[in-house]
């Protein structure tokens, strides 16, 4: 069989055949070709599928040198993810289904179907438990007499022989019981084209010609688009090198063609992701502080973790014989038998003192047996020189807490605490805290103030919280329940954070709610929808899962608590007492409520969201939910997410995409064509691949397109918002910090700028550009001048944002009398950088109506002009 590696057109589908308007008909050629759909083991198996086409089935052609047309979504990222041997065929029902095996080992098959077999559906994944131990090389073939497809596959069985099984089924979500049947009764119709590739494993259907195609169109075009969302900064000295300064207008259309928009479209997103709450934002200093810390949270972790005991004499153990409560179980045991031995904590990588700054020290202590004395509290450094000293009182023979101020006498940005008990015996620790004084507002139990004040800065419209995987969870069990989260701190609830590391909830519902309330933004709570996260380790084979139908009520029911409890009232509802138990008597004044994180949109999803909003929207109508689309722009999951939404008419809906730079130049349009009358979207995680200038500028265009099309985007947020640096589980991120530094990066500043200059109405106006010579620029240059013209109706201000992304100065004329009669000053800010670096300045100064009229853009320049 004769091979074409190279993508090679249909015969009657010439290169220049792209152009729409080509015929695509020729009356000599075949209606139908062979189609090959297959997967090879290349990159263990994670490939996809991918598809090659033949006239008379001996001279294959690939459709994309190496283009996927559906990949698994099987499993957990890294190792998992796998297609093997893909079976694919025509159903009765007109539609492509595709079958494959995930792995060796588990007793699962994925399944997904496609009308064209570029638009798939969202995959199932079949548990078939009965025989054997694996699914193999799965077959299906409809069986006309019982109207069922019999799905076949191999398995190794408990005595270690291959078997041939089956399972009869009509819509591939109800089996019957797999039966071993003799293997010569397979159809054994997958081909190897080792031509293709060696390990090629697939099937080869008869098809349609346009099919093929369309097919081809779509690789083609998907190549186009691949290859102009790979421009970057570097690939400006080529399109640009012979671009010239330039000339542009911003011309406002007629005051009646100003719209509303939102005034919640900047936000913020936190989660607890690169140590952003414990170790991060939230201020407490000790780690471990509870000992609760297991191998579940990190393999080499234990409820020892951050602990030592330094000296002799003494001996430190965990126990949970009698715990302080039963939802934080372990506790310390300290047994001195010659004084001298302390227990130290070497906080998050080092604990951070400010000479001067005083710090809250407190601790549970019981006196377990011998007399009990005074226990001696200290700040060391590393060398230990001794930075801050105090002393609590003996422990008594019940739980009992103690409470201390320690100030420092130094700064140190990597010091440790010791305790060391002043008498022999033995004693119970618990919950051992330390607390800088100042907090964000002065909150106990409060936030590190200099990382919550550069949040409040870019002075959000809401916050979403407490995360995007971390709320659906790694598997069912650990799905974040709000109401671990909230009252005293030894009764809440700690888990493993699905990120490597542990979650204490000391920042828990309350704080976060606290938190909205001191930047005076929207709470956003977002809860998972009853499934975990669809790349969960432990979902399972069926991976989703999704908490079983019986128990849906009671998940339900605790979503619903939380509107009580969050707008309750303190006096005659029980979760509004409960909120004031907490310290917040007032109704936090809830009105959002995201349920689900960018999952599958499987049928496992959607049985369970649909009964969440339901029961939300019977009992709180006005409370807007906001539902989920995926974790892409496209694919099954955002259409399958939309359909959703739109047949329950959700308010809200939840897109997430990370992107590179340049495809966020090339998508500007992407809102435009949004239908108004369906759900209103929240941007709620996006991002381009990187922290230069050049990704912070691509961000400031694509945020003039958000403001343009705020009539239907209500809201956005950059994620990941924090990360520790050195702890990083996810990069790019909006702001870097270490124990004692905040590092807002570029793209923080273009945020600031869209928050801290946002409007409450749209002023659609032209840009009209051209070169020095009075000639119109590439559509290329376009893309990279950008404008957008917002009205803040509160302070009657005229915000005109300018975007520059080219090497050239561009000279724009604004007419500022026009949009603002009248017009008194000018206030300017002015961010610009090297395209290619992470560095930026911020400046401000005031104009005078007069300069502001023709501002010069300089080359990777975003100019915010507030005009009062
Ligand atoms: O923002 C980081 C992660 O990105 C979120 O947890 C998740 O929702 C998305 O995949």
């Amino acid at each position: 069989m004769k091979i074409t590696k190279t993508l090679r057109a249909v015969p009657f589908l010439a290169a220049s055949v792209l152009a729409l308007n080509t015929p695509l008909a020729f009356a000599n050629q075949p209606d139908s070709l062979y189609l090959y759909t297959y997967a090879t083991i290349q990159n263990g198996g994670r490939n996809g599928l991918h598809a090659a086409w033949s006239a008379e089935g001996k001279e294959w052609s690939l459709l994309g040198s190496n283009f996927s047309f559906v990949k698994s979504d099987y499993g957990t990222w890294g190792g998992q993810k796998r297609m093997l041997t893909p079976f694919v065929w025509k159903g009765q029902d007109g539609l492509f289904h595709a079958l494959w095996s995930v792995n060796e080992k588990d007793a699962v098959l994925a399944y997904a179907t496609s009308k064209d077999l570029i638009l798939w559906k969202p995959q199932s994944y079949i548990t078939l438990k009965s025989v054997g131990t694996n699914c193999l090389a799965p077959e299906a073939n409809w069986n006309a007499k019982s109207n069922q497809y019999e799905v076949t596959w191999l398995s190794v069985a408990a005595d270690k022989d291959t078997v041939a099984c089956m399972s009869s089924t009509s819509d591939f979500h109800a089996f019957t019981p797999a039966k071993v049947i003799p293997r010569t009764s397979r159809l054994e119709s997958r081909r190897s084209i080792a031509s293709l590739d060696a390990t090629a494993s697939g099937t080869i259907t008869k098809v349609p010609r346009e099919l093929v195609q369309n097919l081809q169109r779509y690789v083609l075009a998907k190549d186009d688009q691949y290859r102009s969302y790979a421009q970057n900064f570097q690939s400006d000295a080529t399109l640009f090198a012979n671009l010239t300064p330039l000339q542009a207008t911003l011309t406002p259309s007629s005051p009646s063609s100003q719209k509303k928009i939102s005034s919640l479209l900047m936000g913020i997103f936190f989660e607890d992701i690169s140590r952003a709450a414990d170790g991060g934002l939230y201020a407490e200093l000790i780690q471990n502080r509870d000992f609760e810390y297991s191998s579940k949270d990190r393999r080499e972790w234990n409820a020892q973790t951050a602990w030592a005991l330094k000296g002799t004499g003494a001996t430190f153990t965990v126990s949970e014989a009698s715990p302080l409560h039963v939802n934080t179980p372990h506790y310390a045991v300290f047994t001195v038998e010659t004084p001298g031995a302390s227990l130290t904590n070497v906080g998050f990588e080092g604990i951070a003192l400010k000479k001067g700054e005083k710090y809250n020290f407190s601790l549970f202590t019981q006196q377990l047996s011998g007399k009990g004395g005074k226990l001696k509290v200290r700040l060391v450094t590393p060398e230990g020189e001794v930075l801050a000293t105090t002393t609590v009182s003996a422990p008594s023979a019940t739980w009992n807490q103690q409470k201390a101020i320690l100030t420092a006498n130094a700064d140190c940005a990597n010091a440790k605490l010791e305790l060391e008990p002043q008498t022999v015996g033995s004693l119970a620790l618990d919950m051992i805290s330390l607390f800088p004084q100042k907090t964000f507002k002065g909150r106990a139990n409060g936030l590190r103030a200099d990382l919550a004040q550069t949040i409040a800065d870019l002075h959000p419209r809401f916050m979403r919280f407490p995360g995007g995987c971390v709320t659906h969870g790694n598997g069912i069990d650990n799905i974040y329940r709000w109401k671990n989260t909230i009252g005293p701190l030894q009764e809440r609830k700690g888990d493993f954070n699905l990120w490597g590391y542990h979650q204490s909830v000391g920042l828990g519902f309350q704080e976060y709610f606290d938190f909205c309330e001191d930047l005076g933004c929207e709470p956003l709570p977002v809860l998972a929808a009853g499934v975990p996260c669809q790349n969960s380790s432990d979902g399972g084979a069926g991976q989703q899962g999704g908490i079983p139908m019986d128990q849906m009520e009671a998940y339900t029911q605790d979503l619903i608590d939380l509107i009580e409890w969050a707008n309750g009232d303190a006096k005659t509802t029980k979760w509004g007492k409960i909120r004031a138990q907490g310290g917040h008597a007032k109704p936090y004044g809830l009105k959002m409520l995201g349920i689900g994180n960018e999952d599958l949109i499987s049928d496992v999803f959607k049985e369970r969201f649909e009964y969440i909003y339901m029961r939300i929207h019977a009992k709180y109508p006005d409370l807007k939910v906001v539902g989920t689309a995926g974790p892409f722009w496209e694919g099954s999951d955002y259409e399958e997410g939309w359909a959703t939404a739109t047949d329950l008419k959700v308010p809200l809906i939840d897109e997430h995409y990370y992107e590179s730079p340049s495809w966020f130049l090339h998508n500007q349009d992407y809102y435009d064509q949004y239908d108004r009358s369906k759900s209103h979207v929240y941007l709620g995680e996006w991002a381009s691949h990187g922290n230069n200038v050049y990704n912070a500028l691509a961000e400031a265009v694509y945020l003039c397109n958000l403001e343009r099309n705020a009539d239907v985007v209500e809201m956005a947020s950059y994620a990941p918002l924090l990360a520790k640096e050195g702890q990083s589980s996810w990069n790019p991120d909006l702001i870097y910090f270490t124990n004692n530094e905040v590092k807002p990066t570029a793209n923080y500043f273009v945020q600031m700028l869209f928050g801290q200059h946002s409007g409450t109405k749209y002023q659609p106006a032209a840009l009209s550009i051209q070169d020095a010579n009075g000639k119109n620029v590439s559509d290329e240059a376009k893309l990279r001048l950008a404008s957008s013209i917002v009205r803040d109706e509160k302070t009657g201000d005229v915000i005109v944002k300018l975007v520059n992304m080219l090497p050239v100065v561009a000279a724009v004329d604004i007419p500022v009398q026009v949009l603002q009669p009248g017009a008194k000053s000018v206030k300017s800010y002015l961010f610009t950088g090297a395209g290619d670096s992470r560095k930026s300045t911020l400046s401000e100064e005031k104009l005078s109506v007069e300069a502001a009229m023709k501002i010069e853009l300089q080359p990777y320049s975003l100019r915010v002009l507030r005009i009062k």
